[in-house]
C-alpha cells in the first residue's frame, strides 16, 4: 500500500501542475497556449479612442506628422503648413497647443458607461512618440511636462475601477522619427536599444501604473517579434503582472506575429472575415472612415449612419468577433457631439438588445439563407435559444427566416417588447408575422431582433 506522505506529494505535484503553476515560457508556442480570460469574449464590445499631438492640427488624419515630413510628403498637409504657420514652426510646437481645456473624465465616463460598451481602449502613445501620462522613458515629450499638464489616463483607469467596463490601453511599440528606433532600423535591427530603453520599458510602466485589462498593441510591423523582445513582456504579463488573469492582448507583437500570435486577432485595421474563425478575433474600426484621429475637416458623410454602425456590429458579433467603435476626441478634451450621439444611440440600442449580443456565440448559421441583411447569435447561458436580427424591416410585416426549421420551434418574440408573434412554415424554413412598420409598434429604431426558442 502507498503510504500517506507519499500520496501528499504526488497531489501536490499533480496540482501545482495543473492550476497553481501553469509558467508561461517566453516563446509563442508557451504565450499563445494561455486561454483568453472569458470576460472578453462576453463583452463583445469596446470603445477605442485615439488622441493624441495630432488632435491639434486635426487635419487629414493621426499620420499627419508622417505625412508631411516623409520623403514623399502629402501635399495638401505641406501646403495646409506653409500657409497658416510660421516656416519655423515644427511638430512639437503643437504639443503646447494641446491644453485638453475641456476635458472632462466624469462627462467621459458618463458617455461610456451610457453607450452601453464593457471595455475602452485609450490611447496612451500613438507612433508620434508623445505619452498621454508621465512617462519617464519620455522626457519632454508628454503630457505633464508640455501641453495639457495633465495626467489624461489615470481619470479614465481611476473612474471605472469597479465598474463593468474593463479599462484598456493602445500602445505603439515603433516611433516614427525617434532617433534611438532609426538607429535600431539602420542595424537592421540587430540592436535593440530602443526596445530597452523606450518602446518595452513603457510597456512594463504602463501596466505598473494603470494596470489595463486589455493591451492594444500596435506600430509593431517594421520588426519580428524577436526585436521587439514580445514573448519575453508577454510571459512575464501572464505570469507575474499584476494583471495576470484578467489582461487580454491583441495579435501586433511583430511582422511575424499580427494575424498569428498573441491574445485575439485584428490582423488589419477594420478586419472582418466574414466567417467563422478557429481563434477569437476583433474588427477594430472607426466612426470617422478615413481617420481614427480627430479631425476639423470631416463631413457629415464621413460618419457611419447608425444603420451602418448597427449593420457592421452585427456582422462582426455572428461570425465570432468584437467590435472595436473608435472616436477621436479633440485636442480641447470633448467628443465632438456626432461621436457622441453615435455612441449614445448605441446604447440605447442595446439596452433592447443587449441580450442577443452580450455573452452570445456564433449560432449554427451566421446569417440567413434566404433574407439579406439577417444576423443570427446563440445566447452562451440558453441552449434552446438564439436571436435573429433583421436591419430592413420587411414590406409586408413578413419576416423569412430560411436557417429556421419550424418543427424544431416553439415561440417567436420580438425582442424589447412582450409580444409573441405567430409564424408558419415557408419552404424549409419559416415565415414570422411581425407588428406593423410603425414607431409604436417598434423596440428601437435601427435593428431589431426576435428570439426563437427551440423545443
Ligand atoms: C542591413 O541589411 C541590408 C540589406 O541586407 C544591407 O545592405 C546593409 O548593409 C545592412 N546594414 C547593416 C548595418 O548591417
Ligand atoms: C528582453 O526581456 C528579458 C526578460 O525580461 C530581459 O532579460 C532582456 O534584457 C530583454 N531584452 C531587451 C532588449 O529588452
Ligand atoms: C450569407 O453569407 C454567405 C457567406 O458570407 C454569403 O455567401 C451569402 O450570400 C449570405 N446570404 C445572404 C442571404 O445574405
Ligand atoms: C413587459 O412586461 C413586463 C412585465 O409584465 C413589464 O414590466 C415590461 O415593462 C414590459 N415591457 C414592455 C417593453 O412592454
Amino acid at each position: 500500500s502507498i503510504n500517506t506522505p507519499v500520496v501528499l506529494l504526488l497531489v501536490v505535484a499533480l496540482s501545482s501542475q495543473t492550476c497553481l503553476g501553469v509558467k508561461y515560457e517566453p516563446n509563442w508556442n508557451s504565450v499563445d497556449s494561455r486561454p483568453l480570460p472569458a470576460w472578453y469574449d462576453d463583452a463583445k464590445i469596446g470603445m477605442f479612442i485615439n488622441w493624441g499631438v495630432y488632435s491639434v492640427p486635426s487635419y487629414y488624419s493621426e499620420w499627419f506628422w508622417y505625412w508631411w515630413k516623409t520623403a514623399k510628403p502629402n501635399q495638401g498637409i505641406v501646403k495646409f503648413m506653409e500657409q497658416y504657420y510660421p516656416p519655423t514652426f515644427t511638430y512639437a510646437d503643437f504639443a503646447a497647443e494641446f491644453k485638453a481645456e475641456f476635458y472632462d473624465p466624469l462627462k467621459w465616463v458618463d458617455i461610456i458607461e451610457k453607450s452601453g460598451v464593457k471595455y475602452v481602449v485609450l490611447s496612451t502613445k500613438h507612433h508620434e512618440g508623445f505619452t498621454m501620462y508621465p512617462s519617464k522613458y519620455s522626457f519632454n515629450w508628454n503630457s505633464v511636462d508640455v501641453g495639457p499638464k495633465k495626467d489624461l489616463i489615470k481619470y479614465i483607469y481611476a473612474l471605472l475601477a469597479g465598474s463593468d467596463v474593463h479599462f484598456g490601453i493602445y500602445h505603439s511599440l515603433f516611433e516614427w522619427f525617434n532617433p534611438l528606433y532609426l538607429q535600431d532600423k539602420a542595424n537592421n535591427y540587430t540592436t535593440q536599444r530602443f526596445v530597452k530603453e523606450k518602446g518595452m520599458a513603457e510597456l512594463y510602466e504602463i501596466v505598473d501604473m494603470y494596470r489595463p485589462d486589455v493591451i492594444w498593441s500596435d506600430g509593431d510591423w517594421e520588426a519580428l517579434s524577436s526585436y521587439w523582445n514580445a514573448t519575453h513582456f508577454l510571459a512575464w504579463l501572464y505570469n507575474d503582472s499584476p494583471v495576470k488573469d484578467s489582461v487580454v492582448v491583441n495579435d501586433r507583437w511583430g511582422s511575424d506575429a499580427t494575424c498569428k500570435h498573441g491574445g485575439f486577432l485584428t490582423c488589419q485595421d477594420k478586419f472582418n472575415p466574414g466567417k467563422l474563425q478557429k481563434r477569437k478575433w476583433e474588427n477594430a474600426m472607426t466612426l470617422d472612415r478615413k481617420s481614427w484621429g480627430f479631425r476639423r475637416d470631416a463631413s457629415f458623410d464621413d460618419f457611419l449612419s447608425m444603420e451602418e454602425l448597427i449593420e457592421t456590429l452585427l456582422k462582426t458579433i455572428s461570425y465570432g468577433g468584437n467590435i472595436l467603435i473608435n472616436v477621436g476626441p479633440t485636442s480641447y478634451g470633448t467628443f465632438p457631439p456626432i461621436y457622441e450621439e453615435r455612441f449614445r444611440q448605441l446604447g440605447s440600442w442595446l439596452k433592447v438588445n443587449g441580450e442577443g449580443i452580450y455573452a452570445t456565440q456564433p449560432w449554427v448559421h451566421q446569417n440567413d439563407t434566404v433574407t439579406p441583411k439577417v444576423w443570427y447569435t446563440a445566447p452562451k447561458a440558453d441552449k434552446k435559444a438564439a436571436y435573429a436580427f433583421f436591419v430592413d424591416w420587411p414590406d409586408n410585416n413578413e419576416l423569412v427566416l430560411g436557417a429556421v426549421s419550424g418543427s424544431s420551434l416553439s415561440g417567436v418574440a420580438l425582442v424589447g417588447s412582450n409580444k409573441t408573434l405567430t409564424w408558419e412554415t415557408s419552404g424549409s424554413g419559416i415565415k414570422v408575422t411581425i407588428p406593423p412598420h410603425n414607431i409604436k409598434e417598434m423596440p428601437c429604431l435601427w435593428a431589431w431582433a426576435v428570439k426563437l426558442t427551440f423545443k
